[in-house]
């Protein structure tokens, strides 16, 4: 069943979280439906700006609703993640997106609420929901580098005017996550101070944790081990600390370096061991059945039901 965003927030908030995954091939479409029916977990499916350069726009849409016939009984919203104004209208049109982001969030305020607003305006007029970004998080995101000075923490006292004058149904905040496989330099984590005063201002209001993949040490390992040269200091948000952040009003914790990790250790770990092999679809089922896995082990993690 294809839900809103909002409609979805409405059930999961303080009790569990929703992943919010990109994809970008069929593989990994496949995957995410997969395990959400077996796991029967909603779940976001998502695309980037980078996801329609690479696979066009089309493609994406006709993988999703093609995965929603073979996977007749998941729970989903389909979702444009750090959209620019061109994209979620083309998204708004195509009827195939239940909500967009408009990531305005490195404008200064005053513009910020304008173009989140002109957005709210289009899409509730479908009945789209809209997440809003205020706060600029750190690092890589597809080709984007934020540089760590240039980040900001979400200023806890802006939150309540933003969300009353964009009328947003969702909140995505810098809480200390970036983007990419390096996110943090020591063992700072999440600065729980800064969302709690957040959740305090906006109650009841869902929150979106952007930067919210694991970066298993254990597939760090396993690709540097196939040939990979991923840098020590790969770290990714601590479980503990999501699944507090999902007590504290974040409803939605968006995943992309994880399953780009997955790819990565399946193709590598495939070739260095099977070196013989020629064919796309044999590594291809493999990345599908522990695609499958990992995100079990997501929903498992984030309450998901
Ligand atoms: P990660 O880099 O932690 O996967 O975050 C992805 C993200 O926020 C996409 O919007
Ligand atoms: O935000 C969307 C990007 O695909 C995230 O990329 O995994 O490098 O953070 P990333
Ligand atoms: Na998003
Ligand atoms: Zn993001």
């Amino acid at each position: 069943m294809l839900l809103t965003t909002k409609e979805i927030f409405k059930k999961c908030y303080g009790k569990y979280g929703i992943p919010a995954v990109n994809v970008f091939y069929m593989e990994e479409v496949h995957g995410l439906f997969e395990a959400a029916q077996k796991a029967n977990a909603p779940f976001i499916v998502q695309t980037t700006p980078f996801a329609r350069d690479y696979a066009h726009p089309k493609m994406l849409i006709a993988m999703i609703e093609a995965a929603a016939k073979i996977y007749p009984k998941v729970v989903y919203a389909v979702h444009v993640d750090h959209g620019v104004e061109e994209h979620i209208y083309d998204a708004i049109d195509s009827g195939s997106y239940t909500s967009v982001m408009i990531d305005a969030s490195h404008d200064d305020f005053d513009t910020n609420v304008a173009r989140t607003k002109a957005v709210v305006d289009r899409a509730h007029a479908k009945g789209i929901s809209v997440e809003a970004e205020l706060g600029v998080l750190a690092g890589i995101e597809d080709d984007i580098v934020i540089e760590a000075g240039k980040s900001s923490y979400t200023n806890p006292k802006d939150v309540e005017r933003f969300v009353h004058a964009t009328d947003c149904d969702c909140l995505a905040i810098a809480v200390g996550t970036s983007h990419g496989a390096y996110k943090f330099k020591g063992k700072q984590g999440i600065q729980f101070h800064i969302l709690e005063e957040i959740q305090q201002r906006l109650p009841e209001f869902p929150l979106v944790l952007h930067g919210g993949s694991s970066v298993n040490p254990e597939e760090i390992r396993r690709i540097n081990n196939a040939g990979g040269a991923l840098k020590d200091d790969a770290q990714g948000v601590a479980m503990a600390e999501i699944q507090k952040a999902i007590s504290l009003g974040v409803c939605k914790i968006n995943i992309a370096t994880d399953t780009r990790l997955l790819w990565t250790r399946v193709v590598r770990e495939f070739f260095r061991d099977t070196p013989e092999q020629f064919a796309p679809t044999t590594p291809g089922k493999v990345l599908m059945e522990e695609y499958v896995k990992f995100m079990l082990n997501k929903f498992d993690d984030f309450g998901t039901t």
